[in-house]
């Protein structure tokens, strides 16, 4: 767990520019450091910032000022291109809405991630059947996105995410479009995830139940982060950890 360092944000301000003079900072001054195989949760209320700091974790977004590692990179230097390249291979995404391609089979899906990467097809196909035995829909790798229950989308979202073995997967309210029976089993996944695979696991939600399931739970408030806490113990009786997969 005392694993290098993934993540190391330093006093990331973001503001929005709606035109000037409306100008509109959101995160303040974020400071966070996240280590190689953490579950961490990033909790607070809505219109905190949950999704802005989601969106500069993930590279899809640059920060206004402050300094971003990922994976011992540093971002603010690197190009559109060399940005989505790093993103591509070194974070998995799942999303509230899934956001599968729909005119593309589970198997497509799955595939899509290593296809950009520039793996071989026959590879791409087999690591595609493994990650969805791993979230066991390999029962559905014919169908369409249409043809899946949200359950099953957010499974091969989540195999999809797995795709090119990225060093942190980032999920902002994996659970928020399923009932509570579904969004369990997807929270079930992801504890598989970190104990089996070894994932860092950012889990982004504004539910403070799921967070207290996670190893690590950072609170947002009004664009800072208002507390960092160590989770573990907590953590393991709600879970039981490794006897309980
Ligand atoms: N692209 C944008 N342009 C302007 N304001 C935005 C944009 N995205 C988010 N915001 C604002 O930033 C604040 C935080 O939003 P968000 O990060 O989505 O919060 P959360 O995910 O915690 O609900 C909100 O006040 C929202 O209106
Ligand atoms: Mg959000």
């Amino acid at each position: 767990m005392s694993g290098k360092t993934v993540i190391e944000m330093h006093n990331i301000i973001k503001t929005y520019y709606l035109g000037t003079p409306n100008e509109l900072e959101i995160l303040h001054g974020i400071d966070l450091t996240v280590s190689d195989g953490e579950f961490v949760s990033i909790v607070g209320a809505s219109g905190s910032g949950k999704s802005t700091l989601m969106n500069l974790i993930g590279a899809l977004d640059r920060p206004t000022s402050g300094e971003y590692e990922l994976d011992g990179m540093a971002t603010s230097e690197m190009s559109s291109n060399q940005l989505s390249d790093i993103r591509n291979r070194k974070i998995g995404f799942v999303f509230q809405t899934f956001n599968l391609i729909p005119r593309s089979t589970a198997l497509g899906n799955v595939e899509l991630p290593m296809l950009y990467a520039g793996t071989p097809r026959s590879q791409r196909i087999k690591r595609s059947r493994e990650l969805l035995e791993l979230v066991d829909m390999s029962q559905r790798e014919k169908h369409m996105p249409n043809e899946l229950s949200g359950g099953q989308k957010q499974r091969v979202a989540i195999a999809r995410a797995m795709a090119n073995d990225p060093a942190i997967i980032l999920a902002d309210e994996p659970t928020g479009a399923l009932d509570s029976r579904t969004g369990r089993l997807v929270m079930d996944l992801f504890h598989t995830l970190h104990q089996k695979e070894k994932k860092t696991i950012v889990l982004i939600t504004h539910n403070q139940e799921l967070a207290e399931e996670t190893d690590r739970i950072i609170t947002i408030r009004d664009g800072r982060i208002v507390d960092d806490q160590d989770n573990r113990e907590k953590a393991r009786l709600l879970w039981g950890g490794e006897d309980n997969i």
